[in-house]
């Protein structure tokens, strides 16, 4: 029953719509209306500025850290990382913003920071210079997903400082997230080919 009801309060804390709230109780925008219409942390940055992305983008993380946390304060013997995926579906599907919202990236990485902070650091700079050099935050949040999925596999073989031994259930999950991660982008992509993706003012290949 425990395990039941925390399974649910994950699927809550990330079902809170930070973007959407924050927004609409600071700014009275609705960020769903304008940039790319997502209600994530990118489209806070585009729409709303540098200091409500910020405090998004750590809601955001925060969401998938606590919920992933939760089988742990509470001494239960399951999987923490299956609560950071009920954060994560949460974050995706909001109860609390009709079923509609961000395309899982911020709460992903989350649920890495509770899983392992060194792996979740090593996933950070992965991120970043993929950022630096497209200057297109789709393309490194999917190809950064991928990588870090590569790396749960031979981190612990090249590097087991970051990870120091093999679990499958972080690799299968990654896996999922991941194909998740680009369906979710899938409006992203065609923008991509189409050459009309938004892209950030910094980078090798910055907006003009
Ligand atoms: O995390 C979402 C990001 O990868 C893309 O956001 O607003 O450009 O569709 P956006």
């Amino acid at each position: 029953m425990t395990l039941i009801i925390l399974f649910l309060f994950a699927y809550l804390l990330g079902s809170v719509p930070s973007g959407i709230w924050i927004g609409k109780v600071f700014y009275q925008k609705d960020i769903r209306e304008f940039g790319s219409g997502n209600s994530g942390t990118t489209n806070t940055f585009r729409v709303l500025g540098f200091k409500a992305g910020v405090t998004v983008l750590c809601m955001d993380i925060l969401k998938g850290t606590l919920a992933t946390l939760l089988p742990v304060l509470f001494h239960l013997s399951v999987n923490p990382l299956y609560f950071g995926i009920a954060a994560i579906l949460g974050h995706t599907f909001p109860i609390f913003a009709n079923f509609k919202g961000g395309k899982a990236v911020a709460t992903s990485a989350g649920m890495l920071l509770a899983y392992n902070p060194l792996f979740f650091v090593y996933s950070a700079a992965i991120f970043a210079i993929i950022l630096f050099v497209t200057s297109t935050v789709s393309l490194a949040s999917m190809v950064s997903a991928v990588l870090i999925t590569l790396s749960t596999v031979f981190l612990p073989v090249i590097w087991p400082q970051i990870l120091p031994e093999h679990d499958w259930v972080l690799t299968v999950l990654a896996i999922l997230v991941t194909l998740f991660i680009i369906v979710r982008h899938r409006e992203n992509i065609q923008r991509i080919r189409q050459g009309t993706e938004n892209r950030v003012p910094f980078g090798l290949n910055k907006s003009k």
